[in-house]
């Protein structure tokens, strides 16, 4: 049960100053589910304003990609490549992402709704070197799409490390259509990121409920409560699951000690301005081509190129 990657870094994680874990352990399957229902809370801003920018944008990238190779990084339930797919018509569609049963469930619905499309599923973690098949890297046009803002979830050295990876990965001439959420006012940061629903506290919370499950843990979730916090000198909303009472979990047979109040660091979500992301795009080789935003400049699709 300790010898898992999982297991090892919720461990590591858990004996920091600061307990922190990365935000791609929130993607078991029900954490995936969940992360679909907060795209439907009224709150949650980021995917009907992409959505919206994508109306506008569509028809131009349709005439630039029309037959690429489409690769998406943490691609969730393929519903936005949905469109892009039937904008553009892919020769191949190559979806990534860490969680594997949630991935094969899109891609089997992406093949029954596009019968002629080829759907290569890579369940692999993007933060690693990934090659990607050669039906991807053998074609003449190549686009990489990472839309959502995940690209916020890494912190500022991550987010550049992963761009210039990037790179090497989608090859020298390929094209990265990236999703990038914006600064904007507080307030509608916070509530984003805490609805009232209380659904991103629970995608929050299921964190708890895995490491029970998986490494045999004794979290009790009346004990912790979700909190959302803007780091306003980082420029970024961070998750926190917090301590309701001094208390010890088990986690895999390590006794780990809370203080009331204390906080385990869930995720970052980094907000961008137009010039910082395209300085951060910059720094990892890539060139700002081209970008979208809505009326409110709430969100941008960045069109990179190499
Ligand atoms: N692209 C979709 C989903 C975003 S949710 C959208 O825009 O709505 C983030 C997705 O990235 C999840 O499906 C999650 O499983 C995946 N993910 C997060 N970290 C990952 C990692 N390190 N490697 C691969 N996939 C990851
Ligand atoms: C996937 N990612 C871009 C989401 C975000 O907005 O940072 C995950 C999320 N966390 C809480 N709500 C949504």
């Amino acid at each position: 049960m300790t010898d898992t990657e999982f297991a090892r870094e919720v461990l590591a994680g858990l004996r920091q100053k600061q307990k922190a874990l990365s935000p791609k352990w929130l993607y078991d399957q029900r954490g995936s589910e969940l992360f679909e229902e907060i795209t439907a809370v009224p709150e949650y801003y980021p995917t009907r304003t992409e959505d919206g920018i994508f109306d506008e944008a569509l028809p131009d990238l349709a005439e630039r990609f029309s037959g690429a190779a489409v690769a998406e990084f943490g691609s969730g339930s393929s519903r936005k490549s949905v469109r892009l797919i039937e904008a553009i018509s892919p020769s191949v569609y190559v979806p990534i992402d860490i969680a594997a049963a949630f991935l094969e469930e899109a891609a089997d619905g992406l093949r029954t709704r596009f019968l002629a499309l080829e759907v290569v599923p890579q369940a692999a973690d993007f933060t690693k070197a990934t090659t990607l098949p050669s039906a991807f890297s053998e074609a003449s046009s190549r686009l990489g799409f990472f839309p959502g803002s995940t690209i916020g979830n890494f912190d500022t050295g991550g987010a550049e490390d992963f761009l210039r990876e990037s790179l090497k990965t989608l090859g020298t001439g390929a094209a990265f259509l990236v999703g990038a959420d914006l600064v904007k006012d507080e307030s509608v940061l916070r509530a984003a990121y805490d609805d009232a629903g209380g659904v991103t506290a629970a995608f929050n919370l299921n964190l708890l409920t895995r490491i029970n499950r998986e490494l045999g843990a004794d979290f009790d979730l009346m004990h912790f409560r979700h909190e959302a916090r803007w780091n306003a000198q980082r420029e970024r909303i961070e998750m926190h699951l917090v301590s309701a009472l001094p208390q010890t979990v088990t986690v895999a047979g390590e006794e780990i000690a809370f203080a009331e109040g204390e906080t385990i660091h869930t995720e970052n979500s980094h907000k961008y301005t137009v010039d910082g992301f395209e300085a951060l795009a910059g720094r990892a080789g890539w060139r700002l081509d081209r970008m979208w935003t809505d009326e409110k400049d709430w969100f941008g699709v960045f069109l990179l190129t190499s």
